[in-house]
């Protein structure tokens, strides 16, 4: 069986990608909102909740892979998971490669939280194939709480994104990279400001969860063998499981069409997790 943790409400952009490859898996899901936002926290301190949230699942019986679906926590824990723990873990790739290497106008953004652009994987990307390509690099600070509060669409969310992205734009880059499992449900205002901007036809928006979900889809395929489909979805939240539970309610309608059966919440349960 498949877990997922992040560091708040917005995993659904990784799990919507893992829902369409695999309709038939079930996934279990860690909100680990009482820390939310990661990125204000240290490396170490991460890493520790990271451990926590670990030592939680390889305690649940079904638990196969766990996948750390917050580009922050990869950064600043994955090396410390994977030398620790023998469970298959699937994390967050730095997705500017394929930037890099399809870049026509020599030009890039990435946007990441802080702690992400730290990660010494990333900077080793950079290092093998970042040639001539200039990378604009833009942590978006107050991005993730206006995601959490479900602000996408607001004028606030604009206002911010504008200022991050007109200066981008300026610089001739094709492609933006989204390097936040929250920042994918701004995709719609961002390409409004693309389109405001009249460049919508000339940059590509990378999302990651879909390598993401196939890299998850390879793990699993590889284990001889793994806990088999239960009828339940479970939802933890290590804040208030009740703003989880009217969350998962509310957006039930962007879980991918093969799983529509899930949309009856009868299924689901939402416990508050205490770790
Ligand atoms: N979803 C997390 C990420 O991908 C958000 C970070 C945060 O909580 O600061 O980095």
């Amino acid at each position: 069986m498949i877990w997922i943790f992040d560091s708040g409400l917005w995993w659904l952009s990784v799990r919507k990608e893992l829902a369409k490859l695999m309709p038939d898996q079930n996934f279990f899901y860690i909100a680990d909102s009482a820390y939310c936002p990661y990125w204000r926290r240290s490396p170490e301190e991460l890493q520790e909740r990271c451990r926590k949230l670990t030592d939680f699942l390889i305690g649940q019986w079904n638990c196969d892979i766990i996948v750390v679906a917050c580009n922050t926590a990869t950064a600043a824990a994955i090396e410390v998971l994977r030398s620790e723990y023998s469970i298959p873990f699937v994390w967050m790739e730095p997705a500017i490669k394929p930037a890099l290497l399809h870049s026509k106008t020599w030009t890039v953004g990435v946007l990441a939280t802080y702690w992400t652009f730290k990660w010494a994987l990333y900077h080793r990307t950079l290092t093998e194939f970042q040639w001539n390509v200039k990378v604009i690099e833009q942590i978006w600070d107050g991005l993730v709480e206006l995601v959490e509060q479900n602000k996408t669409e607001s004028e606030e969310a604009k206002e911010l994104l504008t200022k991050y992205l007109t200066p981008m734009i300026e610089s001739n880059i094709d492609h933006i990279v989204l390097w936040c499992t929250h920042y994918p449900f701004l995709i719609p205002m961002i390409e409004k400001i693309l389109e405001e901007k009249k460049v919508w036809d000339k940059i590509i928006v990378i999302n990651p969860a879909p390598a993401v979900a196939l890299q998850t889809q390879r793990v699993l395929k590889a284990l001889e063998q793994h806990n088999k489909q239960k009828k339940e979805n479970i939802f933890y939240s290590t804040w208030d499981e009740k703003i989880l539970k009217n969350f998962v309610e509310n957006i039930i309608n962007e879980f991918p069409e093969q799983h529509k059966h899930t949309t009856n919440t009868k299924n689901f349960k939402f416990n508050h997790l205490n770790i």
